[in-house]
């Protein structure tokens, strides 16, 4: 583990209106660290997310990558840094084919030159290429959205909702998938309901309620914190 986080998210704040649906949440992530974003429905989990990408410019609070505030800067000139996301509903470029959703991200990348691996081939949608994205199952799409990501050689990824709906062996496939990017050094922030695919991806998670932190640390700890348990079995 390096000495400087790649990113690091301090007291981000995000109101709506009068609604106040991040609440000065932190979190602070190293290379080839994944940590779980975990909460009920409406906890703040895809806000953060926004927050974080420059969807959504936050209320208060600091974002830096590598040190660098980068709060000021739109989502676009974010990814050109290095910051991935995918999205809870797949967002592929539904006329062009497989391939060309790709390559529209790659002309976009700027490190093209350091990439010695195949988006599509990595995700598992080499044979695909040509298939037009609107034609894809929804499990595709979301592979597809993740080669998308990769192409920008990023160094930090937020996932969010990756897993849902997967089959078991999607699952672990994707999971795999996940701890091999771990392993070039990436980061990744997780955002999943599914505890046993957190398990196989995550080193810690910070769980969020009504726009909070309640509990950061390992997942095993989580579940016998007396908050995340009394939240959880609330819902
Ligand atoms: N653009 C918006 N305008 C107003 N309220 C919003 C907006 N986006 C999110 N919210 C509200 O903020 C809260 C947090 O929503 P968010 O989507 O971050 O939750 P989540 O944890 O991702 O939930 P889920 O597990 O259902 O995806 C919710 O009450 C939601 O209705
Ligand atoms: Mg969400």
């Amino acid at each position: 583990m390096s000495d400087a986080p790649l990113l690091s998210a301090i007291g981000l704040t995000k109101n709506f209106g009068g609604f106040r649906a991040l609440d000065s949440v932190s979190l602070e992530l190293y290379p080839g660290e994944a940590v779980g974003l975990v909460g009920p429905n409406g906890s703040g989990k895809t806000t953060f997310i926004n927050v974080v990408s420059g969807v959504y410019t936050a209320s208060a609070g600091t974002v830096m990558l590598r040190g660098v505030g980068i709060e000021d800067l739109p989502p676009h000139r974010r990814a050109r840094l290095g910051l991935g996301r995918t999205f809870q509903v797949p967002k592929p470029l539904g006329n062009l084919t497989v391939l060309e959703n790709v390559q529209v991200a790659l002309r976009y990348s700027k490190a093209v030159k350091n990439r010695d691996v195949d988006p599509l081939e990595f995700v598992g949608l080499a044979d695909l290429g040509d298939r037009r994205a609107n034609s894809l199952t929804t499990m595709q799409q979301k592979r597809l959205d993740l080669a998308r990501v990769l192409a920008l050689s990023p160094s930090v990824v937020l996932v969010n909702e990756l897993a849902a709906g997967l089959s078991p062996s999607e699952l672990s496939d994707i999971a795999s998938l996940l701890n091999e990017l771990r392993k070039t050094g990436m980061a990744l922030v997780v955002v999943e309901h599914l505890l046993g695919f957190l398990e196989a991806v995550v080193d810690r998670v910070l769980v969020l309620d009504a726009g909070r932190e309640i509990f950061s640390g390992g997942l095993k700890e989580a579940f016998s914190d007396d908050k995340v348990v009394e939240v959880f079995l609330g819902q």
